[in-house]
């Protein structure tokens, strides 16, 4: 994939010929300095953005190929997303927050027993009648977290999901987040500085200038590189539901190398 965003009259290059396969229910950090264009390769993953070059398969669907409410669905059922700065509507409560991506899809009956079954799940029901103001950081995240995961996606998308929390707050969301997507067979794809975070998840990919350096082994890939039933086994992913499926989500621009894991 290739992204570039203007600059005056020339343009910076964010993302230069990245290539990145996530299996079904495996876990990676992203890491790279400030700049690296770790941001972009997330909102170019869960379709907020659009490259320049290159194709973003999500669940081996093009997503350049779905009419505009058709990626918004798959917005909203199977990626979920998880931001620095948390993103919880102010004006809504946290039950209201964490049920606003089911509102369209289910009926509010419906809704509302996932959304307790969520919150209960990240340790805030207790708060789902607050807004997102009277929480501490820890719970602002533990609900956004309630909220990415409150449709069963299969993709979880994190952008530094600690980097505006204390590190004991941060571990302990770091474990959460790791738990629930592990439970759920969902892959996750996680931007993060701490490397102890990067270092539990499957596999590391590093960022520098918009280019992968490491970790860039193709797995599980959609069109049929590497073999996905090994994949599970390789990063070490012990759920049989999230093993030997297709991708979970599929990043990728210009023809497929051999098969990079080994
Ligand atoms: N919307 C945008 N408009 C202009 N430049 C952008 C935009 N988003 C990112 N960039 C530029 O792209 C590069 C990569 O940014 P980003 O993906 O946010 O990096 P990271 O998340 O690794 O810090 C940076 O040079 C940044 O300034
Ligand atoms: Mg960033």
């Amino acid at each position: 994939m290739v992204k570039r965003f203007p600059r005056g009259a020339e343009h910076v290059v964010a993302l230069d010929g990245i290539d990145l396969a996530v299996a079904a229910g495996e876990s990676v950090a992203v890491v790279g300095p400030s700049g690296s264009g770790k941001s972009t390769l997330l909102h170019l993953a869960g379709g907020l953005d659009v490259p320049d070059a290159g194709t973003v398969r999500v669940d081996g669907r093009d997503l350049a190929g779905l009419a505009v409410a058709e990626r918004a669905r798959l917005r909203r059922r199977d990626v979920g997303f998880v931001f620095q700065f948390f993103h919880l509507l102010p004006s809504l409560t946290v039950a209201e927050n964490v049920e606003l991506p089911l509102l369209l899809d289910r009926s509010a009956r419906a809704a509302r027993g996932a959304v307790a079954g969520a919150l209960q799940r990240v340790g805030v029901a207790h708060r789902a009648g607050h807004l997102p103001g009277e929480l501490s950081g820890g719970e602002m995240q533990r609900a956004a977290i309630a909220r990415a995961l409150v449709a069963r996606p299969r993709l979880v998308l994190a952008d530094e999901p600690t980097g505006n929390l204390d590190s004991a707050t941060g571990r302990a969301v770091l474990d959460l987040l790791g738990e629930v997507v592990r439970e759920a067979g969902t892959a996750l794809v996680m931007v993060t500085h701490d490397e102890a975070a990067a270092a539990r998840s499957d596999r590391v990919v590093r960022l520098l200038d918009g280019r992968l350096v490491d970790g860039a082994a193709r797995v599980g890939d959609a069109a049929g590189v590497g073999d996905a039933a090994g994949v599970g086994d390789a990063a070490g992913v012990g759920d049989a539901a999230g093993v030997g499926d297709a991708a979970g989500a599929d990043v990728a621009a210009g023809p497929a190398p051999a098969a990079g894991r080994g």
